[in-house]
């Protein structure tokens, strides 16, 4: 497929680089001619995410990566801080790093409660914070990661659907607070993805789960979207085509949840 080239002399972050929807949204920029930086915790991801964007790579696009935590502030700091140096501006920041357990909520201890919020909510916060600066210079945007989930809620995923609702009115919040400065903030609210989460997610379930309550997200004719999918519309949302897009949470899920 031939693209667009939205993204020629844009400098652009990615979290949740290595995987699934950011590796997509990664690969996805860079053919549209991003220059754009994958973070990461996961080494062995983000060398694969970077030679899949390099060999995919149109206008001038380039795919860089750093292997970051994104709940580590100094880490996340100094990455954002290198890559404003080296490129010059950051115009767009996509939060897609997360993480997805499931337990009877019975049995779920407020540690790991408390972790997955962490990673969620506090990572997407903290990559917010650290950009905001360098994107009110830009004039520039971000797209975060919530979740069907966030309005829907998922059963035997308490943690996850509260940090996904966190991660939701955090947008609005922003995209509120930066209404009049240049800055927008969206985020997308996909449904069930094809991605290494969901494919792990089939074997974590715990004992004695009803599976009936999943029922109304599933569609007789297709069960999950494509990362691809999802990494089109936060094309859309990142580049001037989305520019009268803001505070929106947009669902991406196929209609499974009507
Ligand atoms: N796949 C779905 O069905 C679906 C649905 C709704 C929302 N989402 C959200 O979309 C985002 C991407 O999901 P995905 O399905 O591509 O998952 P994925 O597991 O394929 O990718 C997530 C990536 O985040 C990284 N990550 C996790 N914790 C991190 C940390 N502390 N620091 C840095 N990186 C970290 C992982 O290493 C992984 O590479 C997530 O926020 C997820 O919650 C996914």
């Amino acid at each position: 497929m031939t693209f667009a080239a939205r993204f020629q002399n844009k400098k652009i972050i990615v979290t949740g680089g290595a995987s699934g929807i950011g590796q997509a949204a990664v690969i996805r920029l860079v053919a549209e001619g991003g220059t754009v930086l994958a973070l990461d915790r996961n080494a062995e991801g983000l060398a694969q995410t970077l030679e899949l964007a390099n060999a995919a790579a149109d206008y001038g696009g380039l795919a860089l990566s750093k292997q970051v935590s994104v709940t580590h502030e100094q880490e996340v700091r100094e990455a954002l801080h290198h890559f404003v140096q080296e490129q010059g501006q950051l115009d767009v920041l996509i939060n897609m790093a997360g993480i997805l357990r499931s337990s009877h909520t019975t049995d779920t201890s407020f540690d790991a409660f408390m972790e997955l919020v962490q990673i969620n909510l506090g990572g997407t916060f903290l990559c917010c914070r650290e950009a905001l600066p360098y994107l009110l210079q830009s004039k520039g945007n971000i797209v975060n990661a919530a979740s069907t989930s966030a309005f829907f809620g998922h059963a035997y995923m308490a943690a996850y659907s509260a940090s996904k609702g966190g991660v939701a009115a955090l947008t609005q919040a922003l995209s509120r607070e930066y209404l009049n400065r240049g800055v927008r903030v969206n985020a997308i609210a996909p449904g069930g993805i094809g991605t290494p989460m969901v494919a792990a997610q089939a074997h974590g379930f715990p004992e004695g789960v009803d599976f009936s309550l999943y029922a109304h997200l599933s569609r007789p004719d297709r069960q999950l979207g494509e990362p691809q999918e999802v990494a089109s519309v936060i094309a859309m949302l990142a580049s001037e085509d989305g520019a009268f897009v803001n505070g929106a949470v947009l669902r991406i899920d196929g209609g499974t949840h009507g």
